[in-house]
């Protein structure tokens, strides 16, 4: 699994945007990656794809060293994806199963054995009752899902999902973490976040980024307790930390808990 050891990385124009980050993937199955805007998060994210560089420190995977060269980052790409954040920038064809089939069909995979693929991905993802549509005719939250199909298509055993919650209304958001949870069963997932509910209610474990920086790391349970971290990376508390702490009430992973505690009480 990957591994970011002694990470520094700077843009061409000098700016350093990461320093000295040192992160374990393998920290739990489903790993939040949080921050601010602008604090480093998609930059960390094409480093761990081999897309950008580091200029100090590496990437390792199965703890061996990521090289650049284009016959292993074709492998290597082959067990770790990424959604971007925004879906635009990963579709390319005009309709849905053509889209998520692309990446098959460059692997010369026989085309029995890329529809099965294809359809269990848009099945998993929640896209297959629009497989048939142009991609220009979906909404923002559609197009995602055709995003992340065609990264579960790919049978790779990671995958990085950068902010896959902005933009989304809160019942897209709520599918989302739903597939999220359906597909850590099968992969590691890392999302990059700064909506702190969703990370909360996911994650296992979750690294705090600040100015480029970890500034703390820690299983969700209890890295939403320290206060003077959240407050150094300018992060919101999970409303049900906040509840928790203002009402007494113990500390519920999510919503559903919450609701069957109430039912319970009011029994
Ligand atoms: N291509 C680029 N050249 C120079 N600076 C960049 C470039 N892309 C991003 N940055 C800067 O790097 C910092 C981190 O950006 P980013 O990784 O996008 O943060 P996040 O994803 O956490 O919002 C920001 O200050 C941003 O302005
Ligand atoms: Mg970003």
């Amino acid at each position: 699994m990957i591994k970011v050891e002694a990470l520094e990385f700077k843009y061409e124009d000098g700016t350093k945007v990461l320093d000295n980050i040192n992160i374990d993937l393998n920290k739990g199955k489903i790993v939040g990656i949080v921050g601010a805007n602008g604090c480093g998060k998609s930059t960390l994210f094409l480093n761990i794809m081999g897309i950008l560089k580091p200029n100090k420190g590496c990437i390792k995977y199965n703890e061996v060293e990521i090289s650049y060269n284009k016959k292993y980052l074709r492998e290597y790409r082959k067990m770790v994806n990424i959604v971007f954040q925004d879906p635009e920038k990963q579709l390319f064809y005009s309709n849905v199963y053509d889209d998520v089939a692309f990446s098959l069909r460059n692997l010369k995979i026989c085309e029995d054995e890329v529809k099965a693929r294809v359809d269990r991905a848009l099945k998993k993802s929640g896209a297959y009752k629009f497989k048939d549509k142009p991609i220009h005719f979906l909404s923002y939250g559609q197009k995602k899902r055709v995003a992340i199909a065609g990264t579960l298509a790919l049978d790779s055993k990671v995958i990085l999902l950068d902010e896959p919650t902005s933009g989304l209304d809160p019942y897209m958001t709520k599918e989302i973490k739903n597939i999220v949870k359906e597909i850590s069963t099968e992969k590691n997932i890392v999302i990059s976040s700064h909506d702190m509910d969703l990370i909360y209610d996911v994650c296992d474990y979750v690294y705090i980024l600040g100015k480029g920086q970890i500034l703390g790391e820690g299983y969700t349970e209890e890295v939403f307790l320290r206060e003077e971290l959240l407050k150094m990376a300018l992060l919101e508390k999970p409303w049900l930390v906040k509840l928790h702490q203002l009402l007494g009430v113990p500390l519920f992973k999510n919503e559903e808990q919450l609701v069957s505690y109430g039912i319970k009480k009011n029994k």
